[in-house]
């Protein structure tokens, strides 16, 4: 799932090389393993209720940034972070991304976070739209490499109480 949807956030100067060293250092079942494990990691899933497969999964992390950039952007305390939110294809438009995203601020509301954060690359309409759909805003820029190529992203937040989902 991880490994099919992590292409489709991806600027279309990413080689194939660049996107499988990400994936395979960043998201294999034992990546996900050790998210599940961590008290400071938590996954969401969208599930298809016809089949009960998989549609969709989020990624949240309540720690604190370390990227120089966020840190420069955002100084609200504290934090949750919107690491990760794909869904298939074939549920795009379908309001699995909605439960995700709505069960991250959700989560967020719940542990007291002042903010939530997620960086999304510039070329990454789609998910640009999706998010300010979400209630988020642009607050800053920062880098994020995949393999030895350095992407520009642009960093959203929002406050997890003004529920705008
Ligand atoms: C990002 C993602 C979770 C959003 O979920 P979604 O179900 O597609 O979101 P929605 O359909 O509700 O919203 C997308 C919006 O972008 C619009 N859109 C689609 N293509 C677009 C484009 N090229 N330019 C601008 N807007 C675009 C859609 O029309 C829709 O807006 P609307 O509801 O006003 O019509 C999903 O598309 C996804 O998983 N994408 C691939 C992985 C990815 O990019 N993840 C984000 C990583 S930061």
């Amino acid at each position: 799932m991880a490994a099919v949807t992590f292409p489709l956030a991806c600027p279309p100067e990413l080689t194939i090389t660049d996107i499988e060293h990400f994936v395979a250092g960043n998201l294999t079942a034992d990546h996900f393993r050790a998210f599940i494990a961590n008290p400071t990691h938590h996954v969401f899933k969208a599930v298809d209720p016809a089949t009960s497969s998989i549609a969709g999964y989020a990624l949240v992390i309540d720690e604190e940034p370390t990227d120089p950039d966020v840190l420069a952007a955002i100084t609200t305390r504290p934090l949750t972070m919107v690491s990760k939110m794909y869904v298939l294809p074939g549920f795009h438009g379908r309001h699995a991304s909605t439960g995700l995203m709505s069960a991250a601020l959700g989560h967020a509301a719940e542990v007291g976070s002042e903010l939530v954060w997620l960086g999304v690359n510039q070329k990454n309409p789609r998910a640009q739209r999706f998010y300010q759909k979400m209630g988020f805003e642009v607050v800053g820029h920062k880098t994020f490499r995949v393999n030895v190529s350095v992407c520009n992203d642009f960093i959203y937040a929002r406050t997890p109480r003004d529920d705008a989902t």
